[in-house]
């Protein structure tokens, strides 16, 4: 696509108290590839090139980690995310845009999604610092930090290769990768699939390091099946009880030797031995509590 092979047009941008190098062009507004930085609110995702009047910062209840941002998020904020569970288009429009508009600075293979409105946006938040009293939500004082987010249809369409797409763009802002932030919204978008009673993978192409995070929560996933599990199991057992499509279990498996093709069927062949060495060096993934979920598919 055109667009993925323009020059990078924004260099740095600042969002809370991070200050972070882009990766790739984002089709932000021209006047703005001026400005060395872009100042992007992390509870709205509007952006301006010049902070405007700072606003006063809470003063942390003890030294904070992490280097302050060279100027104070300029924008008054609400401190949450928009929406319930998941942030529809329809009604947060500009939320919405912004955000792809953020992604795009960090995935190069994708079209940007111009088009918002037949996605749904699940965002994942962290509290940066302990709240004094113990909150439902993962909020301090500056409100809800965006971490990540990820995107899904909010009419599935069927994937090439068998199964639902139920994951459009999954990003993890830099400053928070490599924490299972990834791999936490992989599980969750599963547990969508698992309640549309439906077999999802993610969208084509993936990225390398979405390629990455897959396997190893695919992987993991299945083992800890057949870790417990006595007696045979079935590709199709393993698809039933995950979500994950047949095509990615059977793709998984044999990336970790786990599977053969034999008299024309698949066999799972893992011995006890080989079954704890991936096991134990393997790291675990998270696991949703779906009673605490209330979702229903999209109507
Ligand atoms: N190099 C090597 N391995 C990496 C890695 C890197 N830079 N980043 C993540 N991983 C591995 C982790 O070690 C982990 O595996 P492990 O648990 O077996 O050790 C796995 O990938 C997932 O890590 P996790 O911390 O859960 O993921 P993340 O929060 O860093 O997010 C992405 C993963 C893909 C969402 C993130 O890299 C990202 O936003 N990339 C840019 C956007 C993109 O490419 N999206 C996917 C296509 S739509
Ligand atoms: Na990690």
């Amino acid at each position: 696509h055109e667009e993925a092979t323009k020059v990078k047009n924004i260099s740095r941008i600042v969002m809370g108290k991070w200050k972070m190098e882009t990766w790739y062009f984002s089709p932000f507004p021209k006047e703005y590839s001026k400005s060395e930085m872009l100042y992007i609110c992390e509870h709205t995702h509007t952006h301006t090139a010049l902070p405007t009047t700072p606003l006063p910062r809470p003063r942390p209840a003890f030294p904070d980690p992490f280097p302050r941002p060279l100027s104070p998020n300029p924008f008054p904020s609400p401190p949450l995310p928009p929406g319930g569970v998941q942030v529809d288009p329809q009604y947060q429009r500009a939320y919405c845009e912004n955000l792809c508009l953020l992604a795009k600075l960090f995935l190069d293979h994708k079209t940007l999604y111009y088009d918002v409105e037949p996605f749904l946006f699940y965002i994942i938040t962290e509290a940066a610092r302990p709240t004094p009293i113990p909150a439902p939500l993962p909020v301090d004082s500056d409100g809800a930090h965006m971490v990540g987010y990820f995107s899904k249809e909010k009419v599935p369409s069927l994937a090439e290769g068998g199964g639902e797409y139920n994951l459009a763009c999954i990003l993890t802002l830099p400053c928070y990768q490599r924490r299972g932030y990834g791999k936490l919204m992989i599980a969750f978008s599963y547990e969508l699939s698992r309640r549309e009673s439906k077999m999802g993978t993610p969208e084509r192409p993936i990225s390398d390091l979405g390629l990455v995070s897959y396997r190893s929560y695919w992987v993991y996933a299945l083992l800890e099946i057949l870790h417990k599990h006595r007696g045979s199991i079935s590709v199709q057992e393993l698809s039933e009880r995950t979500a994950f499509r047949t095509d990615d279990i059977v793709k998984t498996l044999q990336a970790f030797n786990l599977i053969r093709y034999f008299g024309g069927q698949h066999s799972i062949l893992v011995t006890p031995k080989t079954l704890e060495q991936h096991y134990t060096n393997a790291k675990p993934n998270w696991i949703i509590d779906s009673t605490k979920l209330r979702w229903t598919p999209y109507h």
